[in-house]
Order: C-alpha cells, then structure tokens, then sequence
C-alpha cells in the first residue's frame, strides 16, 4: 500500500490568561474544518493546538488570582480542553508550552544551538515594552509616542541585559520569501509586513529578559530567560519531537502546510519564525494565513454590555453546528467582520433552518407519505434532472478548490446554492400534484429519489465542516454507517443510493428561531459577564488642582477625518477650535471610519507637545476612552461651541 501523503495544520498557542472567547474559536474551527476536509480527502493530516503559558503577563494573572502559575495554569487549560471538546474539535494533540520533557527541555537545546553557532549573541538592549503584547516597539511605532500600537496600553521602559537573535541576516531571504512565494496570505497581509517591517530593515532582535522569571531559563545564564515568543513559535516543531530522541513524528509531518494566525500576529509568523527556521536549517511552512479579526464593534453592545460572546454558551443554546456554520459562513476569512447577536440569528434562521432544514425534513415526510419511506431506481426522468445534477458537478468542482484556498465562506455559498436549487426542483417538479395522480408513480418516485441523492450529496459535502448535521441527515436517509455512500470519493456520482433503501424522519435539524427574543436572550447571555468581573484599577500618582489645570482642554469640532497612511487603527483629523483647524491622530480606527468622525465634537488636549506618529503630525491629543485599542471618543455629543475649554 503506498503511503498516504500528510497534511499538517496548526492553530496559535492560545495564551490561557482568561476565558477564550469566539474570536478564538474562530480559528480552531477553521483549522478543525481544513483538518477533517483534509483527512476525508485521504491524507494523513496532524492537527495542533495548545497554549502559550510562559511571560510576564500570565505570572500577573497568576499572582491576582492568588494561585502559583501552574496552578492557576492547570484550570485555565482544563477549561480550553473543555472548550475544544465541546466545539467537537478534532485535534490530534495538545501542547502546552510549560512541559518540561516535550517543551522546555528543547527550547533550551535550540537556544543553545542557535548561540553556538552564532545566530544569537550577548548584548544589552532599552526599549519601550508592552507587557500584555510582549512586544518591543519604537517610538514611531507608537500611539502618541507612548502606547502600544497593537492594544493601545500604555508601554513602559525596560533596559535589560539582553541576548540577541541576528534576525538582520536574514533580511534578504525573507525579502524573497515575501517577494517570490506564496508563504504569505492573503495578499494584503504580505503587502502589510512588507511595507511595515521588511523595507524599513529588520533588526536584531532582544530575545531574553532578566525583568521576570517565569519563563524557560537560558541554560548557560539562569539570570535571563527566554523570551515568550523564541519559545513559543518553536511550539510547532518541539511537539513533533524535534530535537528529541524520538523525532519520526517530525521527520513526517514537517513542514506544516498551513499555520493559521490573525492578522495581529503575522508578524511574529512571518518574519520571526522563518528567519528561526532558516537558521536552525529546517525547511519552511508552506503557508501561513493570517485571516482578519471578528470585531464586537457594534458600538452599542461594547459600550453597555463588554462586548465578549463566549462559544460554550452558544453552543449550549443553539448547537454547535449552527456556531461553525455562522463562523465559517458568515465572515469573509482573511477579512475582519463584525458580530452581532441580529447576524447570528437571522443567519441560523435563512440557511439552516429555512434553506436546509426545510428541504430535508420536506423531501423525508413526502418519502414516508408517498412511498411508505421507500426509495426506488427508475428511469422516469424529469425535464429538470439535468439542470439541478450539472448544477452539482459545477458546485463540487467549486467545492473543493475553496476548501483547499481556505475560503470557507465560499465553499459553503456553494454547497447552498445547491440546496436552494434542489428546494427549487420540489416547486418544479410538485411531488403532491404527482401523488395525485396514479400514473405518475414512477415519475413520483424518480423525483423523490432525486431529492434524497441530493441530500445525500450535500450532507456528504458538508461533513467535514458540519460534521454533526451531517450524522444526522445520514440517519433520516437510512444511509448511516454505509462509509461507500458518505465518503468523499462518492461525491463524484449523483445516484449511488440503492433501491429499497429507507428513510426516517428525525428530530427537527434547526428549530426557527424569534429573532427579536433569541437578541434578547443573547443579550442577557452575555451581559452578566461585566459584573462578575472584578476590575482591579491601576491608580496613578496623586495630582493637585494645579497639577490639572496645565492641561488645556478645549472642544473641538472634527471638519475632515482620513485613514493614517501607514497604520491600520490610526485616524487623521483636521479639528475646528475656535478659528484654528489642528491635525491630531488618534487610535480610534477599529470604531470610528473616517466618515463617521467628520461632524464630531470632541475634547482635544491643545498644549500636548506636538509629535509625529507614523510619520503623520499630530498637534494635541483627542480624550478617548476604551481598552484593546478599541477607542472611543468623549463625550459622543456635547453642547458646548467648539473651542469652549474643558475643566
Ligand atoms: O497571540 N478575531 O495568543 P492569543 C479573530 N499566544 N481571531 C481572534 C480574535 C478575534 N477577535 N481574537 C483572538 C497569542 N483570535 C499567542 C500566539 S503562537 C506561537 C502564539 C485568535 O491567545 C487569532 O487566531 O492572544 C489570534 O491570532 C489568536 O486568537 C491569538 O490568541
Ligand atoms: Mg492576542
């Protein structure tokens, strides 16, 4: 028997600093969906997941929650694992970065390598430092000179003895890896990283920190440990025992075909991790797809209710097929999107309930009534056969190629341009009109045969992406369990069930939902989250009045707003202030588009030294309030006339 060709897939290790929410999950059913297509298809597919648990941030989460970290690790993963197997994730490991054997230990041995050889050197390094990001930025980098461009926190500085990666001697190699492969999609990203990180230069990079210690020790200087994303990336190749005594599993399944991240961490994915690779000699990934972000921007529900939506709970109330089916067809991957409670319901009430509940609960009761369930195989075509079953070798062809370029939202647009073509062949050909008729019997049963293969084609399609409907619709065809009639080689052939087969109705596949009520139950789900929450303040140094009244605050009236050129979660604004207009930028981006700031009021810092950020002027400073990056601006609508002073 030849050997079956592998196919490896990873999600990010997840950082298990909090409860994951579907923005997370987004990505691991995306992977799982690509994993389960993959094996249908006949490879030999490996799929990871795991977490990231070393760094600063987690010994602070740890040390709040009153535990030691590994205590307080253990019920954070004991929960992820819960998660993944709730959302039938069907991965076939599991890292986790604080195993000592499977992790730490080659970490360590890799750090080692790459400092004999040279790649990594003893330096010292200051910087500006964002603790949750763990990511070093430049001043131009930063929001009003001082914040983390990725979450808009303030950084702090750090000056530390510091190892160093040569991440500079590899600037021309991923110039070409970016420049002549296909190692980066989608297309925008690469531009993105290009632009942003390859044409400026890449520099060295700081890869211990003395500052804290929970973290893999460098082994030949226990002051330092290794920085969270060295160890980290490395996740991907240490859980197929590279390094180790036993390292068939890498020597098989590496490189990995496709790495799935967001967009805020191609960076690291991109650049960092390839440029590891090349100097630990190994070969490449094939791709990695930095897919967009699922934004919980709908203003009203950030601001009233914290905008998180947790999977498991939605699953608990809906399924978690109808959770997948929304993630997966709801948002263009590759492109960020915005949830809402509105777009779920009414997505699970028209595709499941309507387009594919219908038509399989419709053609089973006319199978049952008309024929006592009994299928059968005969000739009496129909003069709209041909037009639904060339519909569905066209979509098969579609099908697959979506699927293997991971554009999930695609392949499921046409599979249900199929189903909604089959509901139309029950309008065409009026089964109940046939069943009156006792000469039509056989063109009655040809239709309804008809029907059943095209559920069959469709439940067999959508298996790796629906697995439960899949089972389900499997069972009331009566073809459950028959592997020859389910499996992907069959989808070539319309009309493989045989005759005399039987069908049974079964429970209802998606109930349709009251999507006024479903808003409201969702909105209760999730608003409760805010007040078991204990928010812990960060306090600053106390000032006097006088201290305050440096600050000149004025209001402002927003005349013209512009995307910043260069970064994606900036604004530009020219602001009315009396008789003078200012440019001030600001991180408002991920809630603001340019068009909604124009006509704003709003309250502006006027004597903040100017500043350049991203290399666009910024004359003051726009009061905003919000967390991740995600700002909003104060107060939404004030009465006052522009340039009126704030005190
Ligand atoms: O970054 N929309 O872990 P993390 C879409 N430990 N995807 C989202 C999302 C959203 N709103 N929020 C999170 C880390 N994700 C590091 C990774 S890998 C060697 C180390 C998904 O827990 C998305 O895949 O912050 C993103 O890249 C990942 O979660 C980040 O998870
Ligand atoms: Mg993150």
């Amino acid at each position: 028997m030849t050997k079956k060709p592998t196919f490896y897939v990873t999600t990010p290790i997840y950082y298990p600093s909090g409860k994951l929410h579907i923005g997370h999950a987004y990505t691991t059913i995306a992977a799982d969906a690509i994993a389960r297509f993959k094996r249908f298809c006949g490879y030999d597919v490996r799929f990871l997941t795991g977490t990231d648990e070393h760094g600063e941030k987690i010994q602070k989460k740890a040390q709040e929650a009153g535990m030691s970290e590994i205590e307080f690790l253990d019920a954070q993963i004991a929960d992820i694992k819960k998660l993944w197997e709730k959302l039938e994730i069907s991965n076939d490991d599991f890292i986790r970065t604080t195993d000592k054997e499977r992790h730490e230990v080659i970490i360590q041995k890799i750090f080692t390598k790459l400092y004999e050889q040279g790649d990594i050197y003893k330096g010292s390094y200051e910087g500006n430092y964002c603790v949750p990001c763990e990511s070093f930025w430049t001043e131009s980098q930063m929001i009003d000179g001082h914040k983390c461009p990725d979450c808009g926190r303030e950084t702090k500085i750090v000056k530390e003895e510091s190892y160093f990666f040569r991440l500079s001697k590899y600037q021309d190699r991923i110039r070409d890896l970016f420049e002549n492969t296909d190692f980066v999609l989608p297309e925008s990203r690469k531009n993105e990283m290009i632009k942003n990180f390859i044409d400026p230069g890449l520099e060295d990079l700081s890869v211990t920190r003395t500052s804290f210690d929970w973290g893999i020790k460098v082994p030949f200087d226990e002051d330092h440990v290794i920085y969270v994303w060295i160890d980290a990336l490395c996740n991907y190749i240490t859980s197929l025992g590279y390094m180790s005594e036993d390292d068939s599993k890498f020597k098989n399944y590496w490189p990995a075909n496709v790495q799935l991240v967001a967009k805020e961490i191609v960076r690291f994915h991109t650049i960092i991790w390839p440029a590891l690779l090349m100097a630990l000699d190994l070969p490449l990934p094939q791709r990695v797809f930095g897919h967009g972000w699922i934004l919980f921007a709908d203003d009203k529900m950030s601001k009233s209710k914290g905008n998180i939506v947790y999977p498991g709970q939605m699953v608990d109330k809906y399924g978690v097929d109808a959770l997948k089916y929304f993630l997966l067809r709801e948002f263009s991957f590759g492109q960020d999107g915005s949830y809402t409670h509105r777009n779920f319901i009414t997505r699970i009430n028209s595709d499941l309930a309507n387009d594919l509940g219908n038509l399989v609960s419709r053609t089973v009761s006319m199978v049952e009534k008309y024929n006592d369930g009994i299928l059968v195989v005969n000739d009496a075509k129909t003069e709209f056969d041909d037009e639904l079953i060339n519909l569905y070798k066209e979509i098969r062809v579609d099908f697959e190629k979506q699927m293997n370029d991971l554009m999930f939202h695609e392949a499921l647009e046409s599979v249900w341009r199929f189903v909604r073509r089959t509901n139309k062949y029950i309008d065409e050909t009026m089964p109940w009109a046939l069943a009156k008729d006792d000469s039509k019997k056989d063109q009655l049963n040809h239709v309804l045969y008809n029907l059943c293969e095209s559920i069959r084609l469709i439940s067999t399609l959508i298996s790796s992406l629906l697995p439960d409907t899949a089972r389900k619709i499997f069972y009331q065809l009566g073809i459950e369990g028959f592997e020859e009639l389910t499996n992907w080689e069959s989808t070539d052939t319309f009309g493989l069930i045989a005759d005399g087969t039987k069908v049974h109705r079964g429970e209802v596949l998606f109930p349709r939902l009251d999507v006024e009520e479903e808003i409201k139950v969702l909105e209760e789900m999730f608003a409760e989250k805010i007040v078991d929450q204990e928010v812990k303040l960060d306090h600053k140094e106390e000032i006097t009045i006088d201290d305050f009244s440096k600050v000149e605050m004025r209001v402002g009236k927003v005349v013209k707003c512009e995307k910043h050129p260069k970064a994606d979660k900036l604004l530009v604004s020219q602001i009315k202030i009396g008789s003078e207009v200012r440019q001030i930028v600001s991180g408002i981006a991920n809630y603001y588009k340019p068009e909604d700031m124009v006509g704003k009021s709003v309250v502006v810092v006027c004597n903040l030294k100017p500043v350049k950020l991203r290399g666009v002027e910024s004359q003051g400073m726009i009061l905003a309030a919000g967390n991740d990056g995600d700002a909003l601006v104060l107060p939404e609508a004030i009465g006052a006339n522009d340039g009126a002073e704030v005190r």
